[in-house]
């Protein structure tokens, strides 16, 4: 704009300044009007910037006028930037509401199996009674899972149908096939007394099945020390029992063959109208004992061995051996973890 301010040019100026900001539809674009009308390079700056070349009377006329549409435009910019930060503010308050009644999302947490479960539960049960928990690897020895049991070269147990053998075979070693072997090592390595349980993972070349699955759990006990009987025997069975199956449950223990144990028996016990097998047990072969450098003159000893899998399935019902391996947390969530 040249030194010639014209009036009619200020108030269209000042008109185009109105009209532009109360059609700005938001925020963002009311930045641009603000640059375009306001700002250093709008025409009413400019024109406000020639008033300096005036004569001192045009000035104050003209100074007058730009003032007041300066002071207007302004204004009305203010005036806008209040509506449309209300207006944000309102559509703000509606997109983001957040509805406090809503029932919060679940975060599934990871839960214990229960047959570690179960496991926990044994063991503190054992260590309530003073017994220590051991383990052994799964990838045993074929002399400790078999020959220092008194197991010998031809029992059945070990042909190939039975024992997974790991090769090169020239190392003679098995996944074990039950959790005595732990018996030993424990014997080997402690003097007596001796209380241990040991529960653990075992395996058999057995198809999958409602009742069989290759990789099974037991849990071994183990007791020696100075005087202990068949009755020691019983009466602990009995307790394992009572604290798995209730207070009312029934035992039975019938005459059996263990080649580590002498005598042996099969526990049984009643559960649900009906005699269920449990596991093996007896009275340590003096020879198992003799072989761990034990003096069977002074000490004697029991053990025994079950399956866990068949405990959590009587006690709980479960009819098919998939839903124990198969992982699906649908079952897990009815032993009350997993959530
Ligand atoms: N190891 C035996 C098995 O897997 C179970 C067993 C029987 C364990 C008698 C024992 C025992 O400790 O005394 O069939």
């Amino acid at each position: 704009m040249s030194s010639s301010l014209n009036a009619s040019e200020i108030e269209s100026a000042t008109k185009a300044a109105l009209q532009a900001i109360s059609a700005t539809p938001d925020l963002d674009s009311l930045k641009q009007v603000k640059i375009d009308f306001i700002g250093e390079k709008s025409a009413l700056a400019l024109a406000n910037r020639a008033l300096g070349t005036l004569s001192p009377e045009e000035k104050s006329t003209f100074g007058k006028i730009i003032g007041a549409a300066r002071s207007e435009v302004n204004a009305a910019f203010e005036k806008r930037t209040l509506e449309l930060e209300a207006e944000r503010d309102a559509r703000v308050l509606l997109e983001e509401r957040v509805d406090v009644t809503m029932p919060a999302r679940k975060v599934l947490k990871g839960g214990l199996h229960p047959l570690t479960i179960l496991t926990n539960e044994i063991s503190d049960l054992f260590i309530g009674l003073g017994y220590q928990v051991a383990d052994g690897p799964e990838l045993e020895s074929e002399w400790l899972n078999f020959d220092a049991l008194n197991i010998p070269a031809d029992h059945p147990a070990r042909t190939m149908q039975d024992t997974f053998f790991v090769e090169p075979l020239a190392a003679r070693l098995v996944m074990r096939t039950h959790t005595s072997p732990v018996q030993i090592r424990t014997m080997l390595k402690n003097e007596p007394p001796i209380y241990v349980i040991c529960p653990g993972r075992t395996y058999r070349a057995d198809e999958l099945d409602a009742t069989h699955t290759p990789v099974f759990s037991q849990v071994e006990g183990l007791v020696i020390d100075r005087g202990i009987t068949m009755g020691d025997l019983k009466g602990t069975l009995d307790y394992f029992a009572r604290a798995m199956f209730g207070p009312d449950v029934k035992t039975r223990l019938r005459p059996s063959f263990f080649p580590f144990t002498e005598p042996s028996a099969e526990v049984d016990f009643f559960f649900n109208g009906r005699w269920v097998e449990w596991g093996g047990c007896g009275m340590v072969n003096p020879k198992v004992l003799r072989a761990c450098g034990i003096d069977t003159d002074e000490f004697s000893g029991f053990a025994f061995g079950m399956g866990l899998e068949r405990t959590l399935m009587v006690r709980h019902g479960i009819t098919d051996m998939h839903d124990i391996v198969e992982g699906d947390i649908r079952f897990t969530q009815a032993f009350g973890t997993g959530f």
